[in-house]
């Protein structure tokens, strides 16, 4: 039986990347099972944004830092002293990243690098889990599920320093943080986590699907959309931080085996095209959309992924369909824009999304 209360109440959370979407939720999540949270990140730079919407900065530690600030990190992290660390913080977006690959790179393979050595220049920390993406594989764009022993690669500059960033954290893991060496020259397990496309109340990124559709449905505008026929594996945002909590509850046990890398995805159902999405989105919330037929840089077609290793393992399970991981994240928007309070409305799906999982509670 799994118990997810037990092992974070009480516990030292570091989260890096806490004032964006999944890490907000994150840290919402983590509160209510009696974490004790510092964030690091930089400042919210969406207008709203659900960091400010839920009111966390009154709620945890939180730090505005650059993750590529090696010294100011280091700091903040021994002066903090976690027995967990999330890694979120990054430049998540394959647009901008062919905007600004540099800044892309810096970010997300400094970013963990600085991370990984802040980590072990701190002995204490139990327990490290990097969120890189399922984009990380080399996309064969077939019809195949990617298992974690795939080869790594991705075409785009976020894709592929995604990749890097997993190869740092193997590098890492083997040269200063090997599982033999356990309890003998260290006391620290690492691991990744690689999750599909996320949906959910409070993202407010450009260029994600459903934050532009809302934005576009409020301003009573079409929104334009590319890559109609592209297949992504849809998730609620609790699925993939449900493993996320797993995954560091098996490393704080410090089970060595699994510090290691896990895919966490949707069921083949909720495998669908960015069109099917599209029409499920505007039976429930309305609003129109138009194709664009531009040329746009390219972005993975096919993208699959293969869970039975978190099934198997980790005991983790998809617990929505994506009509229901719509339906969840819709009736967020729908909330907020209707004035209601946003912190319970957030903690009423997280409960919700807690019943359907209460043996690990
Ligand atoms: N949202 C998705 O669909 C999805 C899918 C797969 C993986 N991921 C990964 O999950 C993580 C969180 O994504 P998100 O959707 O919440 O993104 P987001 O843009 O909402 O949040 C990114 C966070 O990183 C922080 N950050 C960015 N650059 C930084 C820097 N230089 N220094 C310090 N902090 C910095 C931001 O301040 C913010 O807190 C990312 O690592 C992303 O690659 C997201």
């Amino acid at each position: 039986m799994i118990k997810l209360l037990e092992i974070y109440k009480g516990k030292k959370v570091f989260v890096t990347g806490h004032t964006g979407f999944k890490g907000s939720w994150l840290c919402l999540w983590l509160k209510f099972l009696g974490a004790d949270i510092c964030g690091y990140a930089l400042k919210t730079d969406t207008e709203p944004s659900i960091f400010n919407i839920l009111k966390l900065k009154d709620k945890i530690k939180h730090i505005e830092g650059n993750i590529c600030d090696f010294d100011k990190l280091n700091k903040e992290l021994s002066f903090f002293c976690p027995d967990i660390v999330f890694h979120l913080a990054a430049q998540p977006l394959v647009p901008q990243s062919y905007k600004a690959p540099l800044e892309t790179y810096r970010t997300n393979v400094l970013g963990v690098v600085n991370i990984l050595e802040a980590v072990r220049c701190n002995h204490k920390v139990k327990a490290v889990v990097n969120v890189t993406t399922d984009k990380c594989y080399k996309n064969k764009e077939k019809d195949y599920a990617y298992k974690e022993d795939d080869e790594l690669g991705g075409y785009d500059p976020y894709s592929n320093s995604k990749a890097c960033s997993e190869l740092v954290t193997s590098s890492y893991r083997d040269s200063f943080f090997n599982v033999q060496d356990f309890r003998i020259k260290h006391n620290t397990l690492i691991a990744t986590a690689r999750a599909g496309n996320v949906i959910g109340g409070g993202d407010y990124s450009l260029d994600r699907l459903v934050p532009d559709f809302v934005k576009a449905v409020k301003d009573n505008q079409c929104i334009i959309l590319r890559n109609l026929n592209a297949v992504r594996p849809w998730q609620f945002v609790l699925e993939p931080l449900l493993g996320y909590l797993l995954l560091g509850k098996e490393l704080l046990e410090e089970k060595v085996e699994h510090a290691t890398a896990y895919n966490f995805g949707p069921r083949e159902e909720s495998i669908i095209t960015v069109n099917e999405i599209v029409q499920e989105l505007v039976s429930i919330y309305g609003g129109s959309y138009k194709i664009d037929t531009n040329k746009h840089p390219h972005e993975a077609k096919l993208l699959k992924l293969d869970i039975n290793k978190a099934e198997k393992e980790l005991d983790w399970h998809p617990v929505y369909g994506v009509k229901e991981a719509i339906k969840q994240t819709m009736s967020w928007y729908k909330a907020y824009y209707e004035g209601i309070n946003m912190l319970e409305f957030s903690l009423d799906q997280i409960l919700l999304f807690q019943k359907k999982i209460s043996k690990v509670l």
